[in-house]
């Protein structure tokens, strides 16, 4: 596997790539690498002739009273797994190299970037939309995968990728869980043991909500309240709970009249998680 850490290190060996006629898959991501993320190289592996794997903590997603410091880092452990699934290179830019001295441009996707997280985190989507337009353009991917556990983020960069002609198809990748149902995600590692004990019940209950809605699409409201009622009782503070149109994110706040996804964020102590679930009506 090859490493990169400058942009012009990246598209030297992106060019020779091309020039074999290597069609050439980008997976994005902030490293703390778990099987989620390998399920999207192994994706990208399975679609394109070269993978590229990012590992960039971006700090202009992260508010300041946010994560950023702590966010977990393990450069050696991800080089590692990346090398043993297959991925063709991996590129790590220093702060400097994405950001240099002077860095004025923001990308916002207005729209798709209110709602849910967008409403509980200010400016992170902006921060994601940048970052990701960086990337995007300083390699040129004909496919770039990410996780639809993060599905306001997968329409976001979707739109951007669209509206910016860029050139790059953005395929999303089913949720990889734990056993219990957990979805996976670097901050889990936040966990305390009891806490994880609880997690388990986000995924619950939007399974239940989905599978109740598609009994009776009518039942937004009843159902909706319930899960809060539930998440309340296993010790969540709930920041949002809600259907919404899958294309749009249009909310459905009494029926569901086209395909939908069941999203929710919730704090269990200091952690933040979030999770969401298609729920197509009959
Ligand atoms: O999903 C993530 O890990 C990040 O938001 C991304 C897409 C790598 C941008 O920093």
């Amino acid at each position: 596997m090859e490493i990169a850490r400058s942009i012009a290190e990246l598209r030297s060996t992106l060019a020779g790539w091309r020039q074999e006629g290597a069609k050439i898959a980008l997976v994005p991501t902030m490293g703390a690498l778990h099987e989620g993320h390998l399920a999207l190289v192994g994706r990208a592996k399975a679609e394109c002739g070269r993978t590229v794997v990012s590992i960039f903590v971006n700090p202009k997603q992260f508010a300041p009273s946010e994560d950023f410091a702590s966010y977990p880092r393990g450069e050696a452990e991800d080089l590692e797994k990346l090398q043993k699934k297959g991925a063709d290179l991996a590129f790590l830019p220093p702060l400097a190299e994405v950001y240099p001295d002077g860095f004025a441009t923001s990308v916002r996707v207005t729209g798709l970037s209110e709602p849910l997280c967008g409403a509980h985190r200010p400016g992170h989507f902006d921060g994601v939309a940048t970052v990701v337009a960086k990337l995007f353009t300083q390699s040129s991917p004909d496919r770039a995968y990410f996780g639809e556990k993060d599905y306001q983020q997968l329409l976001i960069v979707r739109r951007l990728a669209r509206d910016l002609d860029l050139g790059v198809e953005v395929v999303g990748v089913p949720t990889v869980r734990e056993e219990d149902g957990l979805a996976l995600s670097s901050r889990n590692a936040y966990l305390s043991p009891a806490e994880r004990q609880a997690a388990p019940e986000l995924y619950r209950v939007l399974s239940r909500i989905a599978g109740a809605l598609r009994a009776d699409p009518r039942a937004v409201g009843r159902e909706i309240a319930s899960g809060i009622d539930d998440l309340s009782g296993a010790g969540f503070a709930v920041e949002y709970l809600e259907v919404r149109d899958a294309e749009s994110l249009a909310p459905m706040t009494s029926e569901v009249t086209a395909p939908a996804r069941v999203f929710v964020a919730a704090r269990l102590g200091r952690t933040r998680l979030i999770d969401n679930v298609p729920m197509t009506p009959k």
